[in-house]
C-alpha cells in the first residue's frame, strides 16, 4: 500500500515496518551515518562530501539553501550509495525565507496564532522551493531576560502564549501532512532551559529547579511534541549541572519515557564535543558516549559521533539497540515526510517566492505584531488632512536590511519597503515628508547631524523618530549588558523635544528596550520589534490611522537592567512590594534603623512595577471592561467554569482588542504564581459595541506539578481576571471542590 492513500493508523504501521526492514538491511558504519549532520555551506557538492554521502556516512546536511546543489546531494545519496536514503536538509527558517515575517518576539506581539501559523506556512513553502525538508524553528525557550540576544528569536516570556504560538508554527511548517510538497519537518528547540541563562549571556549557565522545569520551561515543548512536532534540538547550556546535550533526565526521563516521544533529536552545532568545554568530559569519546547514551540521535556539524561510536560500541558501553532506536528515530521523520518517494525539488511545482499572498501574510503580521506603548493627548494617529509637513528622521527610517532582524539567513533584503518609502507612498502626495538619517546607524555617537535634525524638526508639523537597535545588536551571541537605545539616540531625542513638535517615536529592536530616559521626551511609541519584509507599509498605516494598534506585549519592558528578571508571572513572596511599602533612596534617613524602609521586596533606586507591563498594548479605539462573571462559584474537579467580560469599544474606529484571561491559585502546596494567563482572544470591536468574551476552563487548565513532581490539581480559591493586559484588576473568583 502507497503511504499517500493510507490512513494514519496504518500509515504509521508502515513507517514503522519500512524502519524496521530498512535497519536490518544497514550496516553499523550506514548506521552511524544516518546520525551525522553535515554543513554544506559551500553552494555546491565538494568532492570529500560527495564521497562521504556515497558512502553512507551522512544522514543530513545543514546550511545548503540551493536547489540545485541540494538535488545534487541528494542525486548522489539515492543514486550512489548503497541503500539510497535521502538526506535530511536542514536550515535555520527561524521567521521567514526570502519573505521576513516579524521577528518571532515580534509575532508573538500579535497574540495570534493565525499570523504565526500563516507566516510559518509561507516561510515552509518558500524554503521547499530550495529543496530543505527540515527547519530549527520554533524556537520556544521561555525568556524572562531581555540582555539575551535570543530573546528576539523567542515567542516571550509567558508559558500559555508561548506554548499556544509554538504549535501554530510547528503546524504551519509541517501542516497536517508532512509528506505534502511545501511541508517541511520543523524542530522545537533548545531543549531546555536555554532561556535561563544566567545575566543573560548566551551559553551560560541555567539552573532550574525542577518544579519550575516543569511548570513553565518544559510546558511549551509539551504543547509542540503533542502538536506531532517531528524533532527537537538540545540547547547548548549546562542545566543544573549536566549540559543539556547529555542530559538523560530531559532526553530519556522526560521526552522519550513520560512524553513518549518517537521523533529525532539532534545537538545544537557542535555541542556534543562542546560537553568536553563544559568540564563534563575528558574527551571527544566521552562526549559521543554522554550525548549517545542520554538519547541524542543526530550530531549537528561535529565529528564525535562519526569517529567514536563505532568504538563505543567494540567497547560494550554502547547497544546497538542504542543505535537502532537513535537510526530509528531519524527515518521515522525521513519516511513521514515522504523523501524517500521525492528525493528531488521541482521549484516549479510550489508557489513562486515572495508572491503576493506571502507579502500580505508579511504585512499583517507586522501590522499585528506593532505595539504602542503610549500615546498622549491622542498624538497618534497623524492625520495627513491636518498635517502639512512630517519630519521622518533616524537611523532605522530608511534601512532595509536592519528591520529584518536577526537570523534571515536566506532574507530578500530587495524586498523590503522601509518605512520611509511607505510612508512617502501613503501621504507623499498630501504633504511634505521631510527624511534626515541623522546617525549612521543605531550606536553611532557622531551628533554632527543633529543640528540639522533639529532644523528640519522645527520646520514640520509633526516628527517620527525612527529608533532603536540594529538588527546585529539581537540574536545568537549578541547579548547586551545595557538594553537602552545605544549610542548617541537618547540626546537626539532631547534635541528634537526642544522644538516642542509633536514627537512620535517608532522604536525597532529585536529585543525589550529600558526607555526610561526618553519615555517622558516623546508623545507616543510605537513598538515595531524587527517588524521584517513588510514593516514599512504597515508603520505606515498605523501612523496614519489607516490601521488601529493591536499588539500585546509578549515581554515586560523593564524600568532599568537591575530589575531583570521581572515577569508578569512571578511569585509573591512573603513580604511582596506595594505601593504602600516602598521607599525612596531619596528619602531614607540615613541614622534611621534599617526596618524604617518599609521591609518589602522592591529596590530602593526604581520602583517595583515595569515601565510597561506584560500584555500591555494601546489602541485608536477606547475599550473599557466590565462585569466580570463567572458560571459557577464552585467547580468541581473534572468540570468546567466559564469565566466572562463585557467590553466595550467607546472609540470612533473599530479595532482589534487582544482580551487576556488570569489566575491564580491562591492557595497551593507549592507557591504559584501572582497571575498566569489561561487564556487570550483577539476581538473585533465596532465603535459604541459591546461584547462578552468568555472563556472556558476545565479544571485540568489548573494543573501543576507539585512537590512530588506529578501534575495535580488542588481543591481551593481561584482568582480569576479579564482585561487588556497583565495590569487588569478586573477579578472575580470561584472554589474547586472535589466532585
Ligand atoms: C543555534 C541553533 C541553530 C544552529 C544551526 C546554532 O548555533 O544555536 O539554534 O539552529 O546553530 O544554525
Amino acid at each position: 500500500m502507497s503511504a499517500s492513500i493510507a490512513t494514519p493508523m496504518t500509515l504509521q504501521t508502515t513507517i514503522e515496518q519500512r524502519v524496521d526492514a530498512l535497519l536490518q538491511q544497514m550496516t553499523l558504519a550506514e548506521k552511524i551515518g544516518q546520525m551525522c549532520q553535515c554543513d554544506a555551506s559551500q553552494g555546491y557538492a565538494p568532492e570529500y562530501l560527495a564521497e562521504g554521502l556515497r558512502a553512507g556516512r551522512i544522514g543530513s546536511v545543514l546550511n545548503v539553501a540551493d536547489v540545485n546543489t541540494v538535488n545534487e546531494l541528494q542525486r548522489i545519496v539515492v543514486e550512489e550509495s548503497r541503500l539510497g536514503i535521502p538526506l535530511l536538509v536542514g536550515r535555520d527558517v527561524i521567521h521567514g525565507f526570502k519573505t521576513i515575517m516579524p521577528i518571532p518576539l515580534g509575532q508573538a506581539a500579535s497574540w495570534n496564532p493565525d499570523v504565526v501559523r500563516d507566516g510559518a506556512r509561507v516561510a515552509a513553502l518558500e524554503a521547499a522551493t530550495a529543496g530543505i525538508n527540515w527547519t530549527f524553528a520554533p524556537m520556544i525557550d521561555i525568556s524572562r531576560d531581555a540582555r539575551w540576544g535570543r530573546i528576539a528569536e523567542s515567542l516571550g516570556e509567558c508559558v500559555l502564549l508561548t506554548s499556544e504560538l509554538a504549535v501554530a508554527m510547528v503546524e504551519g511548517f509541517q501542516t497536517d501532512d508532512l509528506a505534502a510538497t511545501g511541508s517541511i519537518a520543523s524542530c522545537a528547540k533548545h531543549f531546555a532551559g536555554y532561556g535561563a541563562v544566567e545575566s543573560g549571556r548566551d551559553y551560560a549557565t541555567t539552573n532550574i529547579p525542577e518544579t519550575k522545569l516543569r511548570n513553565v520551561y518544559l510546558r511549551p515543548f509539551k504543547a509542540a511534541v503533542d502538536a506531532g512536532v517531528t524533532t527537537l534540538m538540545t540547547s547548548f547550556s549546562d542545566l543544573n549541572g549536566i549540559p543539556a546535550t547529555a542530559n538523560d533526565f530531559l532526553l530519556r526521563q522526560v521526552l522519550r519515557d513520560e512524553w513518549s516521544f518517537d521523533g529525532l533529536v539532534v545537538s545544537d552545532w557542535d555541542s556534543i564535543r562542546q560537553l568536553q568545554v563544559h568540564g563534563l568530559t575528558a574527551n571527544d569519546k566521552e562526549s559521543a558516549y554522554e550525548a549517545v547514551t542520554a538519547g541524542v540521535d543526530m550530531e549537528m556539524a561535529g565529528d564525535a559521533y562519526a569517529y567514536h561510536l563505532a568504538e563505543l560500541i567494540d567497547d560494550g558501553r554502547v547497544s546497538l539497540d542504542t543505535i537502532d532506536n537513535a537510526v530509528a528515530n531519524i527515518l521515522r521523520v525521513k519516511f513521514g515526510l515522504g523523501v524517500f518517494e521525492n528525493p528531488y525539488t521541482d521549484a516549479t511545482k510550489l508557489p513562486p517566492i515572495a508572491n503576493e499572498h506571502a507579502m500580505q501574510t508579511a504585512r499583517q503580521a507586522a501590522l499585528q505584531s506593532v505595539v504602542m506603548l503610549k500615546n498622549d493627548h491622542g498624538t497618534l494617529p497623524l492625520s495627513a488632512d491636518q498635517l502639512n509637513s512630517v519630519a521622518v528622521i533616524g537611523p532605522l527610517a530608511d534601512a532595509p536590511y536592519q528591520q529584518l532582524g536577526t537570523w534571515i539567513f536566506d532574507g530578500d533584503v530587495e524586498l523590503s519597503v522601509t518605512p520611509m518609502h511607505a510612508i512617502h507612498s501613503l501621504v507623499g502626495h498630501d504633504l511634505d515628508v521631510r527624511y534626515l538619517r541623522a546617525m549612521e546607524n543605531s550606536r553611532s555617537k557622531v551628533s554632527e547631524s543633529f543640528d540639522e535634525a533639529v532644523e528640519v524638526a522645527a520646520d514640520s508639523d509633526a516628527v517620527v523618530l525612527f529608533l532603536g537597535e540594529e538588527s546585529i545588536l539581537s540574536g545568537e551571541a549578541h547579548s547586551r549588558a545595557d538594553i537602552s537605545l545605544p549610542g548617541d539616540q537618547a540626546e537626539l531625542v532631547r534635541r528634537i523635544r526642544e522644538t516642542g513638535k509633536p514627537v512620535i517615536a517608532v522604536i525597532l529592536a529585536g529585543r525589550p528596550l529600558t526607555l526610561t530616559n526618553i519615555v517622558d521626551q516623546v508623545d507616543a511609541i510605537l513598538f515595531a520589534w524587527h517588524p521584517g519584509t513588510m514593516g514599512g507599509p504597515a508603520i505606515a498605516d498605523l501612523l496614519f490611522g489607516i490601521e488601529s494598534p493591536s499588539g500585546k506585549l509578549p515581554a515586560t519592558f523593564p524600568r532599568m537592567v537591575g530589575q531583570i528578571p521581572i515577569y508578569y508571572s512571578q511569585k509573591n513572596s512573603g513580604k511582596p512590594a506595594s505601593w504602600e511599602t516602598i521607599a525612596h533612596i531619596e528619602e531614607i534617613d540615613s541614622r534611621a534603623p534599617q526596618t524604617s524602609l518599609g521591609m518589602s521586596a522592591f529596590h530602593l533606586d526604581t520602583l517595583f512595577t515595569p515601565l510597561f507591563a506584560f500584555g500591555h498594548g494601546l489602541s485608536y479605539a477606547a475599550f473599557d471592561y466590565q462585569n466580570i462573571r463567572r458560571s459557577t462559584h464552585e467547580v468541581k474537579l473534572g468540570e468546567t467554569v466559564t469565566v466572562s467580560a463585557d467590553l466595550t469599544n467607546h472609540g470612533d474606529v473599530a479595532a482589534d482588542e487582544v482580551v487576556q484571561f488570569y489566575m491564580r491559585d491562591v492557595v497551593a502546596s507549592v507557591t504559584r504564581p501572582v497571575k498566569e494567563l489561561k487564556g487570550f482572544r483577539r476581538v473585533h470591536v465596532a465603535p459604541g459595541q459591546t461584547v462578552s468574551v468568555d472563556f472556558e476552563l476545565h479544571t485540568d487548565d489548573l494543573a501543576f506539578f507539585g512537590r512530588d513532581m506529578k501534575k495535580t490539581i488542588e481543591p481551593g480559591q481561584f482568582h480569576v481576571w479579564i482585561g487588556g493586559s497583565s495590569e487588569t484588576e478586573l477579578r472575580t473568583e470561584f472554589w474547586i471542590v472535589e466532585g
